[in-house]
């Protein structure tokens, strides 16, 4: 009996309870081995979709059209990694690209093992779960870890893909929902926020942004950004005739103040009083629309005009006089380009984001879901979420 006890009291030393230990060891071992290479031997060919184009156009219509391929895994390259698509947005960008005229969009004949006709893949945002990996692909990625592409036009509108471990960021740990828009949207808030100001007033808490199209995915993220890392407040500019949900969205993210685009471009219109005399170092611009001269006025002396997206149009014109006695800076914002040129920044960017989302300090941002089903058109289904877009907003392609 005594020695029975002892040996519950150091487990350690328990032949009966180390065995079992070892047993459970094994059957775990042995059942991630079946899992990760039956799975893999078991799907040896895959069916994929794309929804592809060949010349620009606005008629999205009749310039998408889908492309069927097949991924043998036996003829995959050694070198590469089968991918199978879990989400991709819809983004203003991706329709830009196709229209024609802004980051060209890549040329595939190798959609899958045996070539296709050269088509451009819409889309360049996405997550994807890793299905098999080739013999010669490195060990950082795992059959069943979640990856997004490092650059732009990795074409995301596509059931599966192949790729080499160099082009794919890591994202597990987070959610499908989060993963699939972490790359544009989140980066751009989170780069944005660090690029043009870098001494934040973290501790005092009177530091400003203000913002246009403030009720924009990116300006959501901008909002939860600068509260949660800087201690910064965000003012938000909204289009006129939003129901008060939307107002009542962006406090509830943390806005400090949500203001009507009427009343931000009244003559008399005064930021103080809404910013209690704060310093506004930052005016985004995400828009370029009417409201470009008032973000300037409002800007505090020094403080920077942050110009990122241009669907309004117009030309960005301000009071010189401004510019001169407030000494203030314009500059341009392009993800893409960073990303180009500095692909590690990205990552990191992105690697950073992770660690924020599983912390816990930022809420998803909401966006409708369409699914798709094997066997549909998906070129049909994007050119419907399109539309659709431009009634109830930003659409995310879920793959069966
Ligand atoms: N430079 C970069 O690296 C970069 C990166 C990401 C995004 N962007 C740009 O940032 C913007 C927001 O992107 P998102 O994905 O967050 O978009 P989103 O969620 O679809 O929001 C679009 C925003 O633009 C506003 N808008 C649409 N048409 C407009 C018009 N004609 N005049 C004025 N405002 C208009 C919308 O206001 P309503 O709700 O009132 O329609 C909404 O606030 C886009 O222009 C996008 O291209 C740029």
């Amino acid at each position: 009996m005594l020695i029975f006890k002892n040996l519950l009291k150091n487990p350690i030393n328990n032949p009966l309870l180390l065995t079992s230990r070892v047993n459970t060891y094994i059957t775990r071992y042995t059942l991630t081995y079946i899992r990760t290479n039956f799975t893999q031997a078991k799907m040896s060919t895959v069916e994929g979709t794309a929804a592809t184009y060949t010349t620009p156009g606005s008629d999205f219509a009749n310039v998408l059209k889908p492309t069927n391929f097949k991924i043998d895994f036996d003829a995959v390259k050694p070198s590469q990694l089968v991918l199978k698509a879990l989400a991709s947005p819809i983004n203003p960008a991706d329709l830009s690209q196709i229209v024609g005229g802004y980051n060209e969009p890549k040329r595939f004949t190798d959609l899958g093992t045996t070539p296709n006709d050269p088509v451009s893949v819409g889309g360049n945002e996405g997550v994807f779960k890793v299905v098999h990996v080739g013999s010669d692909a490195g060990s950082e990625f795992k059959v069943g870890d979640h990856v997004i592409p490092l650059l732009p036009s990795f074409g995301t509108w596509r059931s599966y893909a192949t790729a080499e471990p160099k082009d794919l960021i890591k994202v597990n740990g987070i959610s499908v929902d989060q993963a699939s828009t972490i790359s544009i949207n989140p980066s751009t808030a989170y780069q944005i926020l660090n690029q043009y100001v870098t001494d934040w007033d973290t501790k005092g808490g009177n530091d400003w942004i203000v913002q246009n199209s403030g009720n924009s995915q990116v300006s959501k993220f901008v909002i939860q950004l600068a509260k949660a890392l800087y201690n910064v407040n965000v003012i938000s500019v909204i289009r006129d005739g939003k129901p008060q949900e939307v107002t009542d969205e962006l406090i509830k993210l943390g806005a400090k103040h949500v203001i009507n685009e009427s009343e931000f471009t009244k003559e008399d219109f005064d930021i103080t009083k809404y910013t209690n005399g704060g310093n506004v170092r930052l005016a985004l611009n995400g828009s370029s629309d009417p409201t470009v001269p008032s973000l300037v006025k409002s800007l505090s002396k020094n403080g920077t005009l942050v110009s990122f997206g241009v669907v309004g149009g117009t030309k960005i014109e301000y009071d010189a006089r401004l510019q001169l006695f407030k000494n203030l800076s314009t500059r341009s914002f392009w993800l893409t380009a960073n990303t180009y040129a500095n692909p590690d920044l990205k990552k990191d960017t992105v690697e950073k984001l992770v660690e924020i989302y599983k912390t816990g300090k930022i809420s998803d941002v909401p966006y409708n879901k369409v699914s798709y089903k094997a066997g549909q058109d998906l070129a049909k289904l994007v050119v419907d979420a399109i539309a659709e877009s431009k009634k109830s907003g930003k659409q995310v392609i879920f793959y069966e």
